[in-house]
């Protein structure tokens, strides 16, 4: 579904990928956990063309991200995202927010782009709140909303960049369990994020980056229950954030 052969990126003369390879198959959940500034973020935009890279190829259900000829539009459209920051358009409503990119990318009308909307806020508890705008929806709100509104363009991967980051303690399980149903359903998933708790219950496979490489992928048990086989860099990682 995902691969990512050898993909090398820099910012000037800063090397922020360094050899990156990996893949993911249909309906696997990775999730990707590192320090700060170890090219987590930078990983997954790579996969969806948000960020342009130097060296290595990415490809999407064999599509090549980086080849010339690629339609990025119709690529993008094939890949929900999700970033900590919401991404909601202020001005329209959360319906229309779900609308827009159907209707416009996806040229479907505005009644199915409508119907397709209310089955995901439906999905995701917030049918009730269709009509509001984003800023009167609470962080776990809004979030949940963009989550619906990645799901509603019919997405065959979906990729999360610390989704629950920004949310207060209370309204991170309601954004979690929207995922781990995701996860459940078979949905294919990259997911940045230190919630171990999560990548206990989902995950299948757990990558670590520092340093802009790919340090540990491997299984989720393998990661979690054979410690002495990390690496130190993961092992003093894991000592941080995992509760003692
Ligand atoms: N636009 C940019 N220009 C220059 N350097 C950048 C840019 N964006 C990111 N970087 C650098 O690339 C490196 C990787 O950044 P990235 O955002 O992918 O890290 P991250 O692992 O997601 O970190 P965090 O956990 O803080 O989100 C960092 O050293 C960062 O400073
Ligand atoms: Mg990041």
């Amino acid at each position: 579904m995902i691969e990512l052969n050898a993909v090398s990126k820099w910012y000037g003369h800063t090397q922020v990928l360094d050899s990156c390879s990996t893949s993911v198959t249909n309906g696997e959940v990775v999730v990707i956990c590192g320090p700060s500034g170890s090219g987590k973020s930078t990983l997954i935009k790579v996969i969806n063309g948000l960020e342009p890279f130097q060296k290595g190829e990415v490809l999407v259900e064999t599509i090549s991200v980086n080849a010339p000829k690629t339609d990025m539009v119709k690529l993008r459209a094939r890949i929900g995202m999700v970033f900590q920051s919401f991404e909601l358009f202020p001005h329209l409503t959360v319906l229309h927010n779900l609308m827009l990119a159907q209707v416009k990318v996806l040229k479907r009308s505005e009644s199915e782009a409508a119907c397709r909307a209310e089955k995901l806020l439906d999905r995701v508890g917030l049918l009730n709140h269709r009509n509001k705008y984003p800023g009167q929806l609470s962080g776990g709100q809004q979030q949940r909303v963009a989550i619906a509104r990645a799901l509603a363009m019919d997405p065959v991967a979906m990729l999360f960049d610390e989704p629950t980051s920004a949310l207060d303690p209370e309204m991170v399980n309601e954004v979690l369990d929207v995922m781990i149903d995701l996860a459940k359903e078979g949905m294919t998933m990259m997911v940045v994020t230190h919630e171990m708790g999560f990548a206990k219950k989902v995950a299948d496979r757990v990558i670590f980056m520092d340093a802009g490489k790919i340090v540990e992928d491997c299984s989720k048990t393998e990661f979690f229950d054979n410690l002495p086989a990390r690496t130190e860099r993961t092992q003093l990682f894991l000592s941080k954030i995992l509760p003692h």
